[in-house]
């Protein structure tokens, strides 16, 4: 019998891990440094949307998202963007396997939630739905939204760009998200995203999250293959 949730219970069969975010990676060179990753174990490629209302920058969008060619490996997708709602279906339509949403833009996050589940088993696919809480936003945020989500990611960052410095009220916040979860009694996956570095990643580790995004770590210019399995070890010790 196939699973209810495919991508879900892949996903879940995966963790710990770590999502590598593509857009520090040298983009004119793309295939190759994300060729770099095979043999890794790196099963998850994340992509910052970014639309400069949100936050400051613009990155890319799903026309993006769509061409790059990840094989077997699952397309996260980050919305930093002030209208998640109208852009949920495309970046369904451009293969995203997980699709994760400001709680900020609340006025209609939990309409946003519910369509990407709607839209996703129309299209007959499974898409994990996330919600992402920046450094700023009161975890308690969750409690309406927790029945309708199977993945919460705490920023270690203000969103904006790869490199910053992990804010250090990120495990606290972690761990209360962990908590909201477990009692409510929900099966739903926590992330961490940025600021993660070679440095750091130890302790990262020790805070129980499922999943930890990391960019400039992997993708420093140098050595791609080397720093996804160190990363990748380092979260997930044998
Ligand atoms: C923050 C993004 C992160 C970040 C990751 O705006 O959501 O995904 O760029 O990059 P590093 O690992 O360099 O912090
Ligand atoms: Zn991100």
């Amino acid at each position: 019998m196939m699973a209810d949730r495919p991508t879900f219970e892949r996903l879940k069969a995966m963790v710990p891990t770590i999502s590598v975010g593509i857009l520090t990676a040298d983009l004119m060179r793309l295939g190759q440094e994300l060729s770099e990753l095979e043999g890794t174990g790196v099963d998850i490629l994340h992509f910052d949307v970014m639309d400069g209302c949100f936050c400051p920058m613009m990155t890319v969008g799903p026309p993006f998202i769509r061409a790059v060619e990840v094989g077997n490996r699952l397309k996260d997708v980050h919305l930093m963007v002030s209208q998640p709602l109208e852009k949920v279906a495309d970046c369904i339509a451009a293969g995203a396997d997980l699709v994760t949403v400001h709680v900020e833009r609340h006025e209609h996050i939990h309409r946003t939630l519910q369509n990407l589940r709607g839209l996703a088993r129309a299209a007959g696919r499974d898409v994990v739905r996330g919600v992402a809480l920046n450094p700023g936003t009161p975890v308690e945020v969750l409690e309406p939204l927790i029945e309708e989500i199977e993945m919460v990611t705490v920023l270690g960052v203000n969103p904006g760009w790869g490199g910053q410095s992990l804010i250090p009220s990120t495990p606290r916040r972690l761990i209360r998200v962990k908590e909201l979860i477990e009692k409510r009694g929900r099966d739903a996956l926590v992330c961490v995203d940025g600021g993660i570095t070679r440095k750091n990643i130890a302790e990262v580790a020790t805070w129980g999250a499922d999943l930890a995004v990391t960019g400039s770590a992997v993708f420093d210019g140098k050595n791609p293959r080397e720093n996804a399995r160190f990363m990748l070890n380092s979260f997930r010790p044998s």
